[in-house]
């Protein structure tokens, strides 16, 4: 075991570390699957990220060299057996045993390595700025530099679309990929997407942009138009696919077929019709940060049942936005959605980053446990009606 952390140190000494997996934890029961160690460049200073991956989580923490052995240290082999350290000059890999003993692997590596130092915000440049779309969506300048106000805008699309890919690469799909945003408002994320998956999938992308207001639909429609980007003899051509924007309520939206279903921010229930459409339409992934919660919060101060942590105006509003989004991730399971609910991007780029990732399994579900969940969440909160799960219920006598 010394012997590993020999090699740790050296290699922490030397900067020759790659990437660190901590796996197959001690307790049966940990919520905490692995933690993968990169290292990163932090403001000059070499540190080492740590992603904890929870069951249906991700967490980041960087720590320096010095607090990297001692995080390693305490991790193992009290709470995972297994470390695979991936380092310039050789792999090496411990093995604890369930009775403790170690067995140490190390292989020289014949092949010249190199060492990726982005952190996280670097990899956020999945789009190119310089398309001419963006400057005539408003989000660059006209020689394709992100405006300094719509930086946020900007890196929140790109985490977004890196999420959506993620999700994407574990989807069967056909050759044709249907997917539409609901609520796309200014269209960012809607050519997003569209530019990012035409230019890395081997598929056609069907991308449709559903939007209630009539001028954004147009305007986008027309910019469509102008960079000719579906022409396949237009220079900026993205022609593996259309894309357009759809004037109407995501209520009356009615794809031809559905694969993919995001939103991004659409207006309170919105969110709900955006993931009722989703599950109608049978979509293989519902995508959905949610925004507002008014309806909940409607329903909780006018119950006027509150509980030592709701009697406080603020803590109510968290609250109902805990509920909402923790009864659509319910109503997802209910009809057979494996959900996730994650943030997807740091906070102080918008404090509405929680994201549901839904991905529809062939698995049965015990709907009459998730029903008595959503049951007593909703008589716990004296809420009489939660819009999802009430039109999931309409015009439907088994609630799909
Ligand atoms: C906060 S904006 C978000 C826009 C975009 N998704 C983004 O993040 O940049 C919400 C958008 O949803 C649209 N919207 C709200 N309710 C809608 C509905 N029921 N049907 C279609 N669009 C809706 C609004 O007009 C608005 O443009």
């Amino acid at each position: 075991m010394e012997k590993f952390f020999e090699k740790l140190d050296s290699s922490l000494r030397n900067n020759s570390i790659i990437k660190m997996t901590l796996s197959k934890p001690v307790s049966k029961n940990s919520e905490l699957r692995n933690i993968y160690v990169k290292p990163i460049l932090l403001k000059n200073n070499k540190m080492y990220q740590f992603t904890y991956r929870y069951e249906r989580r991700d967490e980041t923490k960087n720590f320096d060299a010095t607090q990297t052995m001692e995080q390693v240290r305490g991790l193992v082999p009290e709470m995972f057996q297994n470390v695979s350290l991936f380092t310039l000059m050789e792999d090496v890999t411990l093995l604890v045993s369930k009775k403790g003993k170690p067995t140490l692997m190390c292989k020289k590596v014949q092949e010249n390595r190199e060492q990726d130092f982005s952190h996280d915000h670097e990899k956020l440049r999945l789009i190119d700025p310089t398309n001419p779309w963006w400057h005539l969506l408003g989000l660059t300048t006209r020689d394709g530099k992100v405006t300094a106000d719509m930086q946020h805008k900007y890196k929140q699309i790109c985490k977004y679309v890196e999420i959506v890919d993620g999700v994407m690469r574990q989807t069967k799909f056909d050759d044709d990929i249907h997917i539409a945003d609901m609520g796309a408002g200014k269209g960012y994320l809607t050519f997003a997407l569209y530019e990012y998956l035409t230019t890395h999938y081997d598929k056609k992308i069907v991308m449709e942009g559903v939007e209630i207001r009539p001028e954004l639909v147009a305007k986008i429609n027309n910019i469509i138009d102008t960079c000719n980007i579906t022409r396949s003899d237009a220079i900026h051509c993205i022609a593996n696919g259309t894309i357009r924007f759809i004037e109407g309520s995501i209520e009356s939206y009615k794809p031809s077929k559905l694969d993919v279903l995001i939103a991004l921010h659409a207006c309170d229930t919105a969110t709900d019709d955006a993931i009722l459409k989703g599950i109608r339409n049978n979509a293989k992934l519902i995508i959905c940060a949610p925004c507002c919660h008014k309806q909940i919060r409607r329903e909780m101060e006018r119950s006027g049942k509150t509980d030592a942590i709701t009697r406080y105006g603020i803590f109510l509003e968290r609250q109902a936005v805990m509920i909402t989004d923790a009864i659509r991730a319910l109503v997802l399971e209910y009809c057979g959605y494996k959900t996730q609910v994650m943030e997807f991007i740091e906070i102080d780029n918008t404090p509405k980053n929680v994201l549901l990732v839904g991905r529809k399994t062939d698995k049965l579900v015990d709907k009459e446990a998730v029903a008595a969940q959503i049951k007593a969440l909703m008589e716990q909160y004296g809420i009489e009606e939660h819009y999802l799960w009430r039109n999931l219920w309409r015009n439907s006598a088994n609630g799909l």
